[in-house]
């Protein structure tokens, strides 16, 4: 039997590096899936390389309008959501905080952890008619340590570390379990553009400085996430709920 098979999963950021790779491997695994991210476009040419039934739904995750009708919509398609892996995010600006411009700051934090909220307000009311599912949050090595010149980035990745928290201890009773997989650095457009803001111009010194940071001496592969996330959104991780998986090449350890 496939690891998710019979099972509906919902991707936010779906076709974005991890996003991506994970709609791929979970629509593998024999899950029907629900799409979401900005472009429509997008979407669909994912939807069609994907094919089976498969839903694209472009929405802002951080606009409560539009996660309450992603979610609706779902719900009529397939009659149930099992599974939830809310990984859209940004990085937002690379600056001190003293020179952090301050709309960029509300803009990380309205996609990071109000679209994470939100997507738990509403997996969490259609999990409980069915006593059971699966919440998975894409935080970051940045939710679990420090990270110069990118404060608003790592206070968002904390803070859904926290929302994971609260909701876990709040919908274990209902059979609902919430973790968060902390992934880095991965190779996405993400760290391509985080090395390229660090030192402009010279992105290949940047590569070069944080794969001798890792411990495995490489970046990750958005595959090797999706894997992490597949393994919690499956009944094989039934009996975990709460916590952070690191998925980060030993970074740690450090
Ligand atoms: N790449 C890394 O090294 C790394 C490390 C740790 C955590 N992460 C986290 O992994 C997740 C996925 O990032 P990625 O590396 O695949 O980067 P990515 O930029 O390739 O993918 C992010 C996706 O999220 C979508 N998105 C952004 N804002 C959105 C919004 N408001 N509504 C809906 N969709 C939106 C983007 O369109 C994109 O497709 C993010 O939460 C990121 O913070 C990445």
């Amino acid at each position: 039997m496939k690891r998710l098979e019979k099972k509906v999963v919902m991707v936010t950021g779906a076709t974005g590096g991890i996003g991506l790779a994970s709609a791929r491997l979970f629509a593998a695994e024999g899950a029907r899936l629900v799409l979401v991210d900005l472009d429509q476009d997008a979407l669909d040419r994912v939807v069609a390389e994907l094919g089976g039934d498969t839903l694209g739904i472009a929405a802002d995750v951080a606009n409560a309008d539009a996660t309450a009708t992603y979610f609706d919509t779902a719900v009529k398609h397939f009659g149930r959501i099992d599974g939830v892996f809310l990984n859209a995010g940004i990085e937002g600006a690379i600056a001190p905080i003293e020179d952090y411009d301050l709309d960029m700051y509300d803009k990380v934090m309205a996609v990071n952890v109000r679209g994470v909220f939100l997507g738990l307000k509403h997996a969490v009311a259609h999990m409980k008619q069915n006593g059971a599912g699966s919440i998975v949050v894409t935080s970051s090595l940045a939710g679990l340590r420090g990270s110069r010149k990118l404060s608003a980035y790592v206070a968002s990745k904390h803070a859904v570390v926290g929302l994971m928290k609260a909701a876990a201890l709040e919908c274990a009773p209902a059979g609902i379990r919430v973790n968060t997989i902390n992934p880095a650095p991965i190779a996405t457009r993400m760290i391509a553009a985080l090395e390229e803001g660090y030192a402009p111009g010279s992105a290949d010194v940047v590569k070069q400085k944080m794969e001798k940071a890792v411990p495995l001496r490489r970046y990750g592969e958005p595959r090797e996430v999706a894997n992490l996330a597949l393994f919690l959104l499956s009944d094989e991780s039934n009996y975990i709920t709460g916590n952070t998986y690191p998925v980060d090449g030993g970074m740690s350890a450090g």
